[in-house]
């Protein structure tokens, strides 16, 4: 099996090669990925001497570039999770957001229905149901999403099921709630507390930081990603919770007291506009269809998490101060393809 694996230097996707290049030796993968700021080779790095991975720097919104990489590789399956993923950047810049995660999806899509792929999995996202006061957002449950990124992942959710429905393209759809684990780029809140934490700086916190999320261990999402690309029923969505509500604050206080430092270091901060206050998942069908559902604990996950970036200090370090481009050295590009 051909695999297209797009935005795979990220924090979920890098995770996922990983995770997949083990467990399928005889497929053939491809990651493609633009590297913006938020794509880190450091991620990938030792997989470069499998025979079955493969990386090209490419933009998916870029419909020459996607055009020659599907018609090189002929892939039989797309994962995509390239994105703009940052909410608060998405306030201040919602372009790229526009621009990649709905725009970029489209090219994507034309791709895979001109060059037969039999799968294109959509990763996509809980915030795309908005907030919930009380219970859990099921599959079928209406979207309200808050900001711009949500929305151009809702947008995005929107034009694959009409390849669906329009052309008969094989689509799966995840929606997954907050991820946590190894390799998540220092912007996003648990590795930012960590790293602020370990440096004594201090963390900021949106409002009271009574936002509730359901968070999962990436492992987690990345063995449910795997089970909807084989087994997943086409033109169908899975949510994928983790079942593991926590308060922003919660998790903060958490951390500092793994790290042994005070609670002196939280800095209450103006609320983000259009802050969503808490997430849920209902993962039932998921649990039903494919028989999945999380397996790390909050405890054991965040354990597992806290040792690998009191581990990993010089990879946290790099992506502060720009040195994780220095891996763009190594670039290399399988199929003959420039990564122009
Ligand atoms: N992190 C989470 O908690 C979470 C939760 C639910 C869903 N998701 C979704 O999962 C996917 C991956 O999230 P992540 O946290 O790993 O994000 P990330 O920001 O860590 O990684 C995104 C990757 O996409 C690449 N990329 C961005 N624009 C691109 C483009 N135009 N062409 C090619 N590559 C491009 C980046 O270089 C980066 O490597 C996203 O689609 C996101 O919406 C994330």
């Amino acid at each position: 099996m051909r695999v297209l694996i797009t935005g795979g230097c990220g924090f979920i996707g890098s995770n996922f090669i990983r995770f997949f290049v083990k467990k399928y030796p005889r497929h053939e993968i491809l990651n493609i990925d633009k590297l913006t700021y938020a794509g880190n080779l450091e991620n990938l790095s030792g997989l470069e001497k499998n025979r079955n991975y493969g990386f090209v720097k490419a933009d998916i919104t870029n419909a020459t570039q996607m055009r020659k990489v599907f018609k090189r590789f002929r892939p039989d399956a797309v994962i995509n999770f390239a994105a703009e993923s940052h909410v608060d950047r998405s306030i201040t810049s919602p372009d790229a957001f526009l621009k990649t995660n709905f725009l970029g999806v489209g090219v994507l899509l034309n791709c895979a229905l001109h060059y037969g792929v039999t799968r294109f999995v959509q990763i996509s996202t809980d915030e795309v149901y908005g907030s919930i006061a009380r219970g859990k957002f099921r599959e079928d449950s209406v979207l309200n999403p808050s900001s711009p990124y949500s929305a151009s992942k809702a947008a995005a959710d929107g034009l694959v099921m009409a390849y669906y429905r329009t052309y008969g393209l094989p689509v799966v759809i995840t929606r997954s709630s907050n991820n946590y684990g190894p390799y998540q780029f220092p912007e996003k809140f648990i590795p930012l507390v960590i790293f602020n934490a370990m440096n004594g700086k201090k963390i900021p916190v949106y409002g009271d930081g009574l936002q509730v999320r359901d968070w999962i261990y990436v492992e987690d999402n990345c063995r449910a990603i795997d089970l909807v690309v084989r087994k997943g029923k086409l033109g169908e969505i899975y949510n994928v919770g983790g079942q593991h509500e926590r308060a922003n604050i919660e998790i903060i206080k958490q951390i500092l007291k793994t790290l042994g430092k005070p609670l002196a270091l939280i800095e209450h901060v103006k609320d983000r506009p259009g802050h969503d206050r808490r997430y849920a998942l209902s993962i039932s069908k998921i649990k039903r269809q494919l028989g999945w559902q999380p397996c790390v604990s909050f405890q054991s996950g965040f354990e597992k998490t806290m040792r690998w970036y009191r581990k990993n200090g010089e990879w946290l370090k790099n992506t502060q101060t720009g040195a994780y481009r220095s891996f763009y050295r190594k670039y290399y590009s399988t199929l003959g393809l420039t990564e122009t």
